[in-house]
């Protein structure tokens, strides 16, 4: 069996990702390689729990680890403030130790409250993050940011929370519905424009075989995309520079989440549409050429990530994108792509992008026909 091995170089240090397809049950080994635990909480939301709680405890319990199972609702409403209690008090009514290990069986979901809940209960206790979505595997599962949603808005209460080790098993995705793999899709597309042309260019030759989660092709953008976060966390792990290069689409992305209401668009959708309009907006700051905004647009089409639409009013949206975080001195700040491999972050005035967003939610400007 096949298995590549990342390795995050972290201020805390340093952890590694194990990427391949049937890691699953292996990861009792891959456990006790970093962590001497009696005891296992296993942490996983009802669906995964289903689908994959069963084979997780046994490759546990094989390794030696008493498993205790947590099983949380499906849902970004589990990332609540009120869960991390409830999984915290289950931490400690079945007498969860220090030594004891955190299993984040699951999505971004799972592995953002599990690891929380283990860098606040006894005041840290080691975590294992098994990501079994696309977008865990590439982004939220290494870099160890971890936290819940506050109702004023997503991840405002949290803590970094390096994982001792990464567990990807690429062959969990296969049953991925159909709305989670292609979300998960627009933060591969995103690390292919920010590693290079060799990303680009293989993500445009694989993305058929993308499309029928071939399992080759699944590994190859699991290990390309996951290996830019790992390079970019390594370099910044408390995001200043490096790490706001992962922002590229974000800035629209949240703003479209937050204006139609979380939930109603996919996050991928999201960030895709972000990526289309940072290329516009990249044209008019940094005189990018039209070619590469139009080859962004086919790749993100190829992978089933069409255009969304626009039907948010611009300055709902301008004002969604003035309330983030990422707002510097006034002005929102932008991840723009000038070529693959090649980003600057910017702060945008609001003129270009109250300009910009009239333009881009008008018609579309040029057909992807004959773009490549
Ligand atoms: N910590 C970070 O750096 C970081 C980065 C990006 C996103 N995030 C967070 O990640 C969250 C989104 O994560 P997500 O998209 O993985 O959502 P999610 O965890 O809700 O998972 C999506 C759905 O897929 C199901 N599922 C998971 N694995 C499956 C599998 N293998 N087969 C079938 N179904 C499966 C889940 O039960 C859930 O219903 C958001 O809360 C976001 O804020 C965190």
């Amino acid at each position: 069996m096949r298995e590549t091995t990342l390795t995050v170089d972290s201020g805390s240090g340093g952890y590694e990702v194990r990427i391949g397809a049937g890691l699953l049950d292996r990861m009792g080994d891959a456990v006790r390689a970093v962590s001497h635990a009696p005891r296992a909480a296993l942490v996983a939301d009802s669906n995964v729990m289903r689908l994959f709680g069963e084979r997780a405890g046994r490759a546990l319990e094989g390794a030696g680890l008493r498993v205790v199972p947590v099983e949380i609702p499906a849902g970004e409403t589990s990332k609540s403030w009120e869960r991390a209690g409830a999984v915290i008090e289950a931490f400690s009514e079945s007498g969860i130790a220090r030594d004891d290990v955190v299993i984040a069986l699951g999505g971004g979901v799972v592995g953002d409250l599990a690891g929380f809940c283990a860098a606040t209960y006894m005041r840290g206790v080691g975590v294992v993050q098994v990501p079994t979505t696309l977008l865990a595997q590439v982004d939220s599962s290494i870099g160890g940011k971890t936290g819940v949603d506050l109702p004023r808005g997503k991840n405002l209460a949290g803590a970094f929370w390096a994982p001792l080790a990464v567990v990807a098993d690429t062959a969990t995705l296969s049953s991925l519905v159909e709305a989670e793999w292609t979300s998960g899709l627009a933060e591969v597309a995103k690390s292919a424009i920010l590693d290079g042309e060799p990303a680009v260019g293989a993500l445009f030759g694989d993305s058929e075989a993308l499309s029928r989660r071939d399992p080759g092709a699944v590994e190859m953008a699991v290990i390309m995309a996951a290996s830019l976060k790992v390079r970019t966390v390594s370099a910044d792990e408390r995001e200043s520079d490096a790490r706001e290069s992962l922002n590229l689409g974000h800035t629209l992305g949240h703003a479209i989440e937050k204006v139609a209401g979380y939930g109603a668009v996919a996050h991928g959708a999201a960030v895709a549409e972000g990526m289309r309009f940072a290329a516009r907006v990249a044209e008019r700051m940094e005189g990018v050429s039209v070619d590469w905004t139009a080859r962004q647009d086919l790749l993100l089409s190829r992978l089933g990530l069409g255009r969304s639409g626009c039907a948010y009013p611009p300055e709902a949206l301008l004002e969604a994108m003035r309330s983030d975080k990422k707002v510097r001195a006034g002005e929102v700040r932008m991840v723009l792509s000038r070529a693959p491999g090649d980003w600057v972050a910017r702060s945008v005035p609001d003129e270009i992008l109250v300009a910009e967003l009239v333009s881009w939610c008008g018609a579309q400007r040029r057909t992807e026909e004959g773009a490549r």
